[in-house]
């Protein structure tokens, strides 16, 4: 049975008393709004592990002035049942004055991986997911974390910094979940007019396209340009960047290369929206 904890110290009370029973702890950091791309890290979690906790926490440290923290969309009732009918043990709801009862004057900062694309267009946006990601670990202590490959940069951060900080936890990425169309699930999907909601189907279909036109050993640069006129002939879509590059460093490719990771990964605005999206290939 699902329990529902708000304060750091009624939690912490709880995992100790999951540890005594010699449960490995899985943790799911979330900001809500669950959907199967999230249930999809839980399953993992209980495959894995012997308690899974799940934290949702809107993060105001990781959204910019002129981001939608405001109308991120909540709706904790819909999102306790869907995580007590997944087998979530412990559902983490701590408020923004549990978590930040003073203003934060310490926060994690990785360079490197966190700065190209998304760090790009969101500056201090990783500092922010770092700072509570290591926050939530330092909270729960799990023994495995559970990311989505939807958000390909945010896992190259945690990793990184779990590295650097030596930090006891395995990072496990999960793949990406899609809808039947190929649009990534995702809480923002909600945003979306219903022509945004088709149109945002170019996304996939440029991902796919550029795997293949890779696998024919076209060259980077050509492959990223196909994919901008692919997308832009969709008249809702604003390309905020598509970037392809080595993967987990995050550092530019080569023209030619064999045998390497690459990631290709995408944001794109249809109206307010920011939708991201990737494919993690080898060449
Ligand atoms: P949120 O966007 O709620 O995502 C929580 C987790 O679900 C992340 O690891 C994300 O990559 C994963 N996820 C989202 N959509 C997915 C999909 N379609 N398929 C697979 N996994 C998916 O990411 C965050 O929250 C926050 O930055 C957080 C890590 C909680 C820190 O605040």
């Amino acid at each position: 049975t699902l329990q529902q904890i708000e304060t750091i110290e009624a939690l912490r009370e709880q995992i100790r008393a999951a540890r005594r029973q010699g449960k490995r702890i899985g943790f799911v950091p979330t900001m809500g709004y669950l959907h199967e791309g999230h249930l999809s890290l839980v399953e993992e979690a209980k495959k894995r592990t012997d308690f899974v906790v799940m934290s949702i926490f809107v993060n105001p440290l990781q959204f910019g002035p002129s981001e939608d923290y405001e109308r991120y969309p909540r709706d904790l009732e819909r999102d306790s049942r869907l995580a007590a009918e997944a087998g979530v043990d412990l559902l983490f709801t701590p408020s923004v004055a549990e978590m930040y009862p003073t203003q934060v004057k310490t926060t994690v900062s990785v360079s490197g991986v966190s700065e190209p694309l998304c760090g790009r267009s969101r500056p201090g946006h990783f500092d922010g997911v770092a700072t509570v990601v290591m926050k939530l670990f330092q909270i729960v202590q799990p023994d495995e974390a559970f990311f989505g490959q939807k958000d390909a940069q945010q896992v190259a951060v945690v990793e990184q910094m779990v590295r650097d900080l030596s930090v006891p936890v395995t990072i496990i990425p999960c793949p990406i979940v899609r809808e039947a169309d190929g649009v990534a699930m995702s809480s923002r999907n909600v945003y979306l007019s219903p022509e945004e909601r088709k149109q945002a189907a170019v996304l996939y279909r440029s991902l796919q396209m550029a795997k293949e036109l890779l696998a024919q050993d076209k060259a980077p640069a050509q492959v990223r340009s196909e994919m901008m006129r692919l997308i832009e002939a969709e008249p809702l879509a604003q390309i905020d960047y598509i970037e392809i590059l080595n993967y987990p460093d995050l550092t530019p490719v080569e023209a030619a290369g064999t045998g390497q990771q690459i990631l290709v990964a995408l944001a794109v605005r249809f109206g307010a929206t920011r939708l991201i999206d990737n494919m993690i290939l080898t060449r």
